[in-house]
């Protein structure tokens, strides 16, 4: 679905990303890994059409195509879910879906209508909470991230990016998002998935694009690589533990 080749990115004396190439197809979750200053965010920046790339080429469904502005990726199905959520605390769960979006709630039907679509988008995606009439500042970590996965899939994207959506929470919750990210998959969705975490990484990836100073440094089947592998390709030590 998605395919970028050769991006680079310098921002004065730090080259970002050197080259790097990515691909995700649909139905698929693909883990983007890395040491800090890896080239993740900036990566994802580009995709999501927050910065322009120095030079590469972003191909999506097969047509390349320029991504300059935030809208541009949008209109191509592209959602990003950054990571600090963009959130109104003050709101409800219903009026943080609905944010932005073309349904006009000046009527009590319009109110209703949204409070139904709210709970049945919740519910299609298995996410528990138990009044969305909630403010958002009252839900938990794991809570908030599902609505804010839950906004981003009401404009029917085709492809989804998360940056580091388990972060912040705690085991409970953590298994509450990465279910969630299973069922983008389900949905045919293509994910892609900003992780720290190699736990996370390796319960619900297919694959693992390692970047190490802005360049790939492997990529791999999640179900037969080991995590020493994954790590080896992080911190380029070779497979005997030597640094290269
Ligand atoms: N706006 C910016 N101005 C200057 N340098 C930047 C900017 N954004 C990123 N960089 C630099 O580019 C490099 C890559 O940063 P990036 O944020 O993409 O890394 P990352 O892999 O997301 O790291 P982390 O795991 O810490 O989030 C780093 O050296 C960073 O300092
Ligand atoms: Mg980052």
């Amino acid at each position: 679905m998605l395919s970028v080749r050769g991006a680079t990115k310098r921002y004065g004396a730090v080259q970002a990303l050197a080259g790097a190439d990515l691909d995700v197809h649909a139905g698929e979750v693909v883990a983007l890994v890395g040491d800090n200053g890896a080239g993740k965010s900036t990566l994802v920046k580009v995709i999501s059409g927050a910065i322009t790339a120095d030079s590469g080429t972003i191909t999506f469904e097969g047509e390349q195509v320029r991504v300059t502005r935030p809208q541009d990726a949008q209109s191509l199905g592209i959602t990003t879910v950054f990571q600090d959520l963009a959130l109104c605390e003050n709101l409800d769960v219903v009026a943080n879906l609905h944010l932005g979006s073309e349904v006009r709630s000046h009527s009590v039907l319009g109110e209703i209508r949204m409070e139904r679509a709210a709970r049945d988008l919740l519910r299609s995606l298995d996410v528990k909470i138990k009044d969305v009439r909630t403010p958002v500042a009252s839900l938990s970590g794991g809570q908030r991230q599902s609505v804010a996965i839950a906004r981003a899939l009401l404009g029917e994207p085709k492809m989804v990016v998360l940056d580091e959506p388990t972060a912040a929470l705690g085991v409970e919750q953590t298994a509450q998002v990465l279910g969630l990210v299973k069922r983008l998959r389900e949905r045919g969705l293509a994910v892609l998935l900003i992780s720290h975490n190699l736990v996370d990484v390796r319960e619900v990836s297919d694959r693992v694009v390692v970047l190490r100073l802005g360049r790939n440094a492997g990529t791999f089947e999640t179900a037969s690589t080991t995590q020493e592998e994954i790590v080896a390709a992080i911190t380029g030590a070779d497979a005997y533990g030597a640094a290269s």
